[in-house]
């Protein structure tokens, strides 16, 4: 069957001179294809897709990581993506070090445009890949509630910027995908890229598919937290401000 863009078929290809009748149609939907994704938005779109700025730029290698199935809530899943503190302790000797888990104290802003929280200072064993720790900064910004990025960059110049999307499969089940960028490291194949993407968000799952309750417990205190969790602790707050219901306890 041939559809048109208003969903009703016009042509079907084994009665090449058959003409359709008007109730054969399909439901549809808005659809944008940008960053090697297809977004389809159920209903009618408040706003635009969220920019992912060095897509297009040739000073960035880009690519497409995912799609990972994760039994968790796709809400858990963003706030892992914010979070710092447990770089340490999920991805140590990578993006973390656990004689190093200090978190300084950062700022959360809530505005218009989403949540933010900027110079988020992390040490790393191997940021450039000499071999020699040093400090990273991140920059994390959550523009959706299910839609966030970050970016990371050194004094050297380096910078990854990392986009991720996550939709929710049901309320304790989520599917994401991460398009990500680098301003360096250009001979490195996606392959490989990827390989490593997939290794660290393993990481993540194996920690963030154990927490429990599943729901996020956005109104009843069932968790306790640090100043580190700040970024988390923020997230939620404007979840609660969006009146957010869905995956929620
Ligand atoms: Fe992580």
């Amino acid at each position: 069957m041939v559809y048109n863009p208003e969903g009703r078929c016009i042509r079907v290809p084994a009665h090449p001179g058959y003409a359709p009748p008007r109730q054969a149609c399909a439901r549809t939907f808005q659809v944008k294809e940008r960053y090697n994704l297809v977004y389809v938005c159920l209903g009618e779109p408040e706003k635009d897709l969220v920019a992912f700025p060095e897509w297009d730029k040739p000073a960035y290698h880009c690519y497409l990581a995912g799609p990972y199935f994760i039994c968790s809530n796709g809400y858990r899943a963003i706030e892992n993506f914010l979070d710092v503190a447990h770089f340490p302790f999920i991805h140590g000797g990578i993006l973390g070090d656990l004689d190093r888990p200090e978190i300084e104290d950062y700022e959360v802003v809530i505005n218009e445009d989403g949540l933010f929280a900027k110079n988020i200072r992390v040490w790393q064993p191997d940021p450039y890949g000499t071999g020699v720790g040093d400090f990273v900064i991140y920059d994390y910004w959550a523009f959706r509630p299910l839609t966030a990025y970050l970016r990371k960059y050194s004094p050297n110049g380096d910078c990854l910027t990392l986009l991720y999307n996550v939709a929710s499969v049901s309320e304790e089940e989520c599917i994401a995908w991460m398009s990500g960028s680098l301003n360096y490291a250009h001979s490195i194949s996606d392959e490989k890229i990827r390989a490593f993407q997939d290794k660290i968000v393993l990481q993540d799952l194996n920690n963030l598919e154990s927490h429990f309750p599943k729901k996020l417990p956005l109104n009843v205190p069932l968790e306790f937290h640090v100043p580190s969790d700040r970024s988390t602790l923020m997230y939620r707050k404007w979840l609660k401000q969006l009146g957010i219901t869905y995956g929620i306890l």
